[in-house]
This record gives C-alpha cells, sequence and structure tokens, in this order.
C-alpha cells in the first residue's frame, strides 16, 4: 500500500473533492466543540464592533482542520482571503507586497507560518501590532525609513508546529486555538456527512467503522470513505455496510487503531532495533529511511496521543501497549540496549 495514502497533504487528484467536502460555514464544522464555541464568540462580538477579528493562530497535527477554520472565519465576518505560506515568503519585500495590497476587513492566512525567514518575520510585528509598515528604501548612508499605514486586517497563522514559532511572533496573535484529534463520534458524523456529499449510501456501522480507523483526523476520514468507496462499488455493492468497510480497510492495511504500515514498521523498528528504546529522532528516521520531518510532524503525534509512544528526554520509548500490538510481550525491566541520541 503506498505509506502517503493515509496522511500528510492533499494528493492533487483528491484536492478538488476535499474542497468539496470542507465544511464552509461554523455551523457545519463538527467537532472541536469548545474551539468553535469561543470563536464564536469572538466572531460575533468583532463583527458587531465592526472591526476586524483579532488576529487568530490555528495549532494541531495535519488534516485537523486549520486551513478549513481560516476560510471559515472569513466567510463568517463577510472578508476576502488571501492564502500565501511561510515558505513562499522569501524576502521582505514578498510580504510587504501582499500586507499593502490588502483590503480593509480582509484575511491574511499564512499556512505553515512557523517557516517564514526571520527577516520577513520582523515586518509582520509592527503590521501586526500597529498596523504599520516599515519599509527601508535605498542603502548605506542615503538609507531611510518610510512608514506605510495598512488596511486593518486580520492575519489567521496555521502551523503543525507551534514549538517553532518565536515568542515575539507567537505573542502578537490575539486569539490562539489547538487543533486535537476528533473523537469517533465526531469523525463518524464526518463520514456521513461526506458520505452524503459524494452521494455515496452507507450505514451507520460502516461510518463507525472508518471512523474508528482514521486517527482521530477529519482528512484521513474522508480519504478512506473514498478509497473504501471504490472497494464497494467495483464489488457492486449498493452500500457500505460494516462488512464492507471492514473487508476494504484490511486490503488497505489500516488496521482496527487506525495504524497504517508505516506506523507499524516505527513500532517494530523501535521494538527490534533499539530493544524498545529510548531512541532518538534521527537515528529512528535513518533506520527506516524515511524523512525525519515525516514522522515528527505526521506519524508521532499520533503515536503519542494513543499511547503507543512515549517521549522522553533520552528520545522514544515504545510503550506495553505497542508491544502488544506487535503481538509480542512487553520487554522486562532490564533497560535498553541502545541509547540513541535524544
Ligand atoms: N471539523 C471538520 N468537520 C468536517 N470536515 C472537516 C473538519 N475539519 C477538517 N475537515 C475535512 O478535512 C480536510 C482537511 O482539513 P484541513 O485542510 O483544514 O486541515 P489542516 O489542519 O489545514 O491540515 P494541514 O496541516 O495538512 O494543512 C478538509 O478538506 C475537510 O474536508
Ligand atoms: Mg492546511
Amino acid at each position: 500500500m503506498d505509506e502517503r495514502l493515509l496522511v500528510g497533504a492533499p494528493e492533487p487528484e483528491e484536492r478538488e473533492p476535499e474542497r468539496t467536502l470542507r465544511p464552509t460555514a461554523l455551523d457545519e464544522f463538527v467537532g472541536q466543540t469548545k474551539l468553535k464555541e469561543t470563536l464564536g464568540v469572538f466572531l460575533t462580538a468583532a463583527r458587531r464592533r465592526r472591526e476586524p477579528l483579532d488576529h487568530v493562530l490555528l495549532f494541531g497535527p495535519p488534516g485537523l482542520g486549520k486551513t478549513t477554520l481560516a476560510h471559515i472565519i472569513a466567510r463568517e465576518m463577510g472578508a476576502q482571503v488571501r492564502v500565501t505560506a511561510g515558505p513562499v515568503l522569501e524576502k521582505a519585500g514578498d510580504l510587504a507586497a501582499i500586507l499593502t495590497n490588502l483590503g480593509p476587513g480582509d484575511v491574511l492566512f499564512i499556512d505553515e507560518i512557523h517557516r517564514i525567514p526571520a527577516a520577513v518575520e520582523e515586518i509582520l510585528y509592527p503590521a501586526l501590532e500597529d498596523g504599520k509598515l516599515d519599509l527601508v528604501i535605498g542603502t548605506g548612508p542615503a538609507a531611510r525609513t518610510v512608514e506605510l499605514r495598512l488596511q486593518p486586517f486580520t492575519l489567521v497563522g496555521a502551523t503543525t508546529r507551534a514549538g517553532l514559532l518565536s515568542t515575539p511572533l507567537t505573542a502578537r496573535f490575539g486569539i490562539t486555538h489547538r487543533l486535537d484529534y476528533y473523537d469517533t463520534a465526531s469523525l463518524k458524523t464526518i463520514v456521513l456527512r461526506s458520505a452524503e456529499i459524494l452521494g455515496c449510501p452507507i450505514d451507520d456501522e460502516g461510518a463507525g467503522e472508518i471512523a474508528r480507523r482514521s486517527r482521530g483526523t477529519p482528512r484521513i476520514a474522508n480519504r478512506l470513505l473514498r478509497r473504501v468507496r471504490d472497494f464497494v462499488e467495483v464489488a457492486g455493492e449498493s452500500r457500505i455496510s460494516a462488512a464492507g468497510a471492514r473487508g476494504s480497510l484490511d486490503r488497505l492495511e489500516v488496521d482496527h487503531f487506525g495504524l497504517d504500515e508505516l506506523d507499524r514498521r516505527i513500532l517494530a523498528t523501535i521494538v527490534d532495533r533499539f530493544a524498545g528504546g529510548p531512541v532518538g529522532l534521527s537515528a529512528l528516521a535513518h533506520s527506516l529511511g524515511e524523512d525525519k520531518g515525516t514522522l515528527e510532524d505526521l506519524y508521532e503525534p499520533f503515536l503519542l496521543q494513543s499511547g503507543f509512544l512515549t517521549r522522553t528526554p533520552k528520545g522514544r520509548v515504545a510503550t506495553a501497549l505497542a508491544y502488544r500490538h506487535l503481538g509480542l510481550a512487553p520487554r522486562t525491566a532490564t533497560g535498553p540496549l541502545f541509547d540513541g541520541p535524544a
């Protein structure tokens, strides 16, 4: 199976459906109740004052709805949204051009905001705090600074790595929300909603089966739904039943915890090659022949959250649950054989 089927950025073929499945109003956004409630209050207050919403920072693992929320915020404010991303903003001038082109009340969405270069980030500070831009014109002794007033705007920043964001930048967001993995009930609602949009008949238990194996992630729920639909349709069945979903997910090698082939390989490597850990991320990535960032952003958070791994100062350790999941007896307390770099 393609390891990237389950996690990671939307695949090109799926970009279009992702967009149609994307909720466009706060009411349609399933789950994350606390976040929705507080954000709803801030939106209402800002609308009443006829002011733009304060700057919003959204963080959390991939596929939980950060981009979706950014668009919802713009729509709820009746504002235009401009979209850019940290890695695209190479020079201060790139960001300055975007900022000076914003209309009153516009929402600027910066995805992967932790990847903005430091020099570009600096021009954001006065823009966020005082709504102005300090531009340096010319070089050497003739250089001078011009101050440009910006239209009032809302920055929505999204990141999978809140820890990599500088303190001065983090401090300039008035609203900060962490998105958590979704519970099975919310994911089931998402699967049922998506199936309806896709015109794909599904049983309640079929939706539950997909929800349970979606690693708490709406993007994965939608992706599994599409793949299960493929299997079921080709098999000539008229709807997704529990058995149909189970059979398809087994064929996709997504187990009943939602772990895929790479998840299991990560656990097996820690157990077999590193005696259960602790092992540093770099050593683990090297051993798996995988990218360190992929492991850290896409795989590790879910394995930690669901109790398969724990993180110690010396590195990652496989838990008893991981051993059981691999069909092994948990190791005895003889201590690790190998200490990887933390
Ligand atoms: N609360 C939700 N209710 C219904 N569908 C959702 C919800 N959150 C996300 N989705 C679905 O999951 C998909 C992925 O969400 P989104 O693109 O917003 O994630 P993200 O957090 O921006 O991920 P990344 O970090 O990879 O950019 C969306 O296209 C949408 O269909
Ligand atoms: Mg996104």
